[in-house]
């Protein structure tokens, strides 16, 4: 049988096992994410920031999205890869947004994409699932509509606000999503989400009362030395390593003390 992780398998591990979930954008960390068993990759549209350069998620394109979700899906032998559909690529239309997503699963080889929004949005994941292509919601703080909230924030604080968070989480499970991402809201409105619905819910910001968390890679990992959310915490500090790495291979190199006998042939 299988090991390999699928939508079905991440589903049936409600109430029974907590899942760790983070991001890749590339071949090797998503090898050695496979390698660590995780099951689930999100190959996000944090893209954006943490490898593009750009300010927030707004720019990163279709086929910018598409090459990091190859260079993921060569690595991985067991996690689920699931594609995050960038700003502008469902919002049009049905019929681009199923394109889109069809996109993910045929050339990009992922098992499914995620997609921003909450209630309303239960028409297209209903139009997605029925095309053949899984679904992983995504609602609380959603980073593409951050022109419309003018900045990032903690959702939920209000009683309307959480009251329109458990309806949009209900109203995904229905649609057919096989997860939930709840990112950015009080733990007490995450929790009560979580035990409302019958599918996992994966936090980001969002307390420990979630099915799994999700962090980006690059965060856990120390890439961006000067900054660190709230709700990450930092397992290794690689950015600084890097800049220390990078500095001495220069003095080495310009010392004439690198390369040694033992580099040359
Ligand atoms: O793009 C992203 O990284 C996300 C988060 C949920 C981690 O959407």
């Amino acid at each position: 049988m299988s090991t390999a992780w699928t939508t079905t398998k991440i589903r049936a591990t409600k109430g029974r096992e907590k899942l760790a979930c983070l991001t890749a954008y590339d071949f090797m960390t998503a090898r050695l994410l496979d390698e660590a068993g995780l099951p689930l990759i999100l190959v996000g549209d944090s893209l954006a920031m943490t490898v593009l350069g750009y300010a927030n998620t707004l720019p990163v394109t279709m086929e910018e999205m598409l090459h990091h979700t190859r260079a993921v899906t060569r690595a991985v032998k067991q996690s689920l890869v699931v594609g995050d559909m960038p700003f502008m690529s469902y919002q049009v239309s049905f019929e681009q947004a199923v394109a889109n997503a069809g996109r993910f699963l045929k050339e990009g080889g992922a098992g499914a994409v995620k997609i921003e929004g909450g209630a309303f949005r239960r028409p297209l994941v209903e139009t997605l699932i029925d095309n053949g292509i899984p679904v992983l919601g995504h609602i609380g703080l959603t980073p593409q509509s951050v022109r419309k909230t003018g900045g990032y924030k903690v959702e939920g604080r209000t009683a309307d606000a959480a009251a329109q968070l458990l309806t949009d989480a209900r109203e995904l499970e229905a649609a057919g999503c096989f997860a939930l991402v709840l990112e950015c809201m009080p733990s007490a409105l995450a929790a009560e989400i979580t035990q409302a619905v019958k599918i996992p819910t994966i936090g980001i910001g969002a307390g420990p009362h979630c099915d799994g968390q999700i962090l980006v890679c690059h965060d856990i990992l120390g890439m961006f030395p000067d900054f660190t959310p709230k709700f990450v915490r930092r397992y290794a500090e690689l950015g600084r390593d890097m800049i220390r790495s990078f500095a001495a291979y220069k003095q080495d190199v310009e010392g004439g003390t690198f390369p040694a006998p033992e580099h040359e042939y």
